[in-house]
């Protein structure tokens, strides 16, 4: 379990958020949705324990695995794909360690049916389950099967990973990463490199997910597919909706109008105030009224439409024509 508790970040100027808490657990499902440069990766980074915030502090309980896949910056070298992504499975004798701590200290339990002891049973489960993973044979198999699922062809297996374009480069950390398979995924838009077939496989593999993901993506669907909680982040708030992306734009949508709603009535009852206040401020036999009214005004919760984000308008001028040839290439060739 991760949980993050008032986590406030900025830079320079810029508040991206203010008092930010979260809790991710066992197989939760949370995408972190905002505009370009609201803050995601930079929230996700957070969570990954990458960067430090501002102020606040996460914590990670014991035995909590997190895997991160940033949105951008992924170079591999030195390595076939297939020794690469075999080298991130990891020390099996740790795992096994790990699994004789638990059992001593299970052993140890009076009392069974106390939530610390079913944690313990929970860590067990999932350590035997990374174990039997990366047993042998499984192990062989398993690499195949997520290389494969991520559009990589079996005679890719022996070419060395610097050979490989950016988008390639990110299935391959991705590869690495569901192989781990730790108990919390981070990923930072896995969609935006993936053709259709892949993206396919990718989502089935998530949606039976044996652990929590948090999620950064533009592709709707694919929230929509894996997601049950949504984080939105906006000019510098943070606020969850309790659904997948279709829900909350609904939701969204619902709040707003509902906010509006109660914003005009506020704003007819100010005017109607004021209208009040102007007109018999300076009669004497009404200056109680006046002050009971602006004392009033003080005391009112107003509220604040936040302005949308600032979108971006642009238009393609008309296109010249081209001559009659428009690229000529010559003794090209093309490398994967
Ligand atoms: N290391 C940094 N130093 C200064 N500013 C930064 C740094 N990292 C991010 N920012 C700024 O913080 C803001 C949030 O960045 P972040 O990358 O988290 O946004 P995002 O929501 O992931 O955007 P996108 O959808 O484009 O990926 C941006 O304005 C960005 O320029
Ligand atoms: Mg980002």
């Amino acid at each position: 379990m991760i949980s993050l508790n008032n986590i406030s970040m900025r830079y320079g100027s810029k508040e991206l958020f203010d008092k930010v808490s979260l809790r991710v657990a066992g197989k939760d499902r949370l995408s972190l949705v905002g505009s370009n440069g609201a803050g995601k990766s930079t929230l996700l980074k957070v969570i990954a324990g990458m960067i430090s915030s501002d102020e606040g502090e996460v914590a990670i309980s014991r035995h909590t695995t997190v895997g991160y896949l940033p949105q951008e910056g992924i170079r591999f070298m030195g390595k076939t794909l297939y020794d690469e992504v075999y080298s991130s499975a990891g020390d099996i004798n740790k795992i096994q360690e790990e699994m004789r701590q638990i059992e001593n200290e299970m052993s140890e339990f009076e009392d069974t049916s106390t939530d610390e002891f079913m944690d313990l049973v929970y860590e067990y489960g999932e350590l035997q389950e990374r174990f039997q993973m990366l047993d042998g044979f499984r192990l062989k198999s398993k690499i195949e099967k997520i290389l494969i699922g991520l559009g990589f062809f079996e005679k890719d297996f022996d070419r060395m990973t610097n050979e490989f374009s950016g988008g390639w480069q990110m299935r391959i950390a991705l590869a690495k990463l569901l192989l781990t398979n730790p108990s919390i995924l981070l990923l930072d838009e896995p969609t935006n490199h993936l053709d259709i077939e892949s993206l396919i496989w990718v989502e089935n593999y998530l949606m039976n997910y044996q652990g929590a993901i948090v999620l950064v993506s533009h592709d709707r669907s694919f929230l929509d597919n894996i997601t049950q909680r949504t984080i939105e982040i906006s000019l510098g708030n943070v606020t969850e909706y309790s659904g997948n992306y279709s829900f909350y734009r609904t939701e969204k949508e619902i709040r707003k109008e509902l906010q509006e709603n109660q914003f005009n009535n506020q704003q007819n009852y100010l005017r109607q105030q004021e209208k009040f206040i102007e007109r018999f401020r300076y009669k004497a036999s009404k200056a109680k009224a006046v002050q009971s009214r602006i004392k009033l005004l003080d005391k009112v919760d107003w509220i604040e439409i936040e302005d949308e984000e600032s979108t971006v308008s642009f238009t393609f001028p008309p296109a010249t024509h081209s001559g009659k040839t428009s690229i000529e290439l010559s003794g090209v060739t093309k490398k994967l």
